[in-house]
């Protein structure tokens, strides 16, 4: 079996500061990162930046994010440049010079988290009224965040959990690769594949049928086996299944084993490390 696709998690975040240009240049030079996962969210004026929680100071995972505050969305571009990641010299990037930092080879993955709102739900079961709502609400953002892509010509991937995003992304971007992530609804996956035209299903790495790890706690999900085998019903589809996120050879093992497509992994040198135990 084909040794999965590893896309290194906010550029490796187990070894970086997290979705920075020195984490891009680490994986790129990495052999086997194919692909390099990373969050965007809009500066106050509306230009794309790489970054992960909707606050400055970090109000995700427990950890401070920058040595700033305030949120991502009103805050401009000089302060985004000024705030230092986890202490280092490194600042905010913008989406363009996060792309220009990055050889061809290796792809990009460019998650849209929030589009300058905290409003938002996960994977909110719209009606075609409210699909046309929220499509008002991504536009703005999901126009820059297309027309900074546009420069790039590695391999692209869009993700993201918010089916406004994925909606307008296939009404402004239809010949960009998209994938849904899932967070605690893994029927709705395939559902959301199928009506965006995704070419991937992007869950958490516990949701994968028969593997040890279906048994464990993450994301939205507490254990036990899955409702549906996402691979089996993805790859009837013809779609691609990439698992987040990974972070010891273990989970990587179980993972590939089970013939998952892709890992979104937080550490590099997983897959060479698990071929040797
Ligand atoms: O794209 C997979 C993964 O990045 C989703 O979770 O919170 O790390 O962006 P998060
Ligand atoms: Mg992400």
């Amino acid at each position: 079996m084909a040794s999965p696709a590893v896309i290194a998690h906010r550029g490796y975040a187990g070894v970086a500061p997290e979705n920075t240009v020195e984490a891009a240049i680490r994986a790129a030079e990495d052999d086997e990162t194919t692909m390099l996962e990373i969050d965007v969210q809009p500066a106050a004026c509306g230009t794309p930046v790489v970054i992960h929680d909707d606050r400055l100071e970090g109000s995700r995972d427990g950890r401070p994010l920058t040595d700033a505050s305030g949120l991502v969305w009103e805050t401009g571009l000089e302060d985004l440049r000024a705030a230092h990641v986890l202490g280092t010299d490194e600042t905010v990037p913008t989406l363009t010079e996060f792309l220009a930092a990055i050889p061809e080879s290796v792809g990009v993955n460019v998650e849209l988290k929030n589009p300058g709102t905290t409003e938002l739900r996960f994977a909110d079961a719209l009606s075609a009224d409210e699909r046309a709502e929220r499509r008002k609400v991504w536009t703005p953002f999901v126009e820059r965040v297309v027309d900074a892509c546009e420069c790039f010509d590695g391999e692209l991937l869009f993700s993201s959990f918010y089916e406004g995003a994925l909606a307008t992304i296939r009404e402004l971007a239809p010949d960009y690769a998209a994938a849904t992530l899932v967070w605690d609804d893994l029927e709705a996956g395939p559902e959301i594949a199928r009506r965006y035209d995704c070419e991937a299903i992007h869950p958490p790495r516990n949701t994968v049928a028969g593997t040890g790890l279906a048994e464990t706690s993450y994301a939205g999900f507490t254990g036990g086996e899955p409702e549906i085998d996402i691979l089996e019903v993805a790859h009837a589809e013809g779609r691609t299944v990439n698992v987040w996120t990974v972070t010891n050879w273990h989970q990587f093992d179980q993972l590939a084993a089970a013939g998952v497509d892709g890992i979104i992994a937080d550490y590099p040198g997983l897959a060479v490390d698990s071929s040797e135990h």
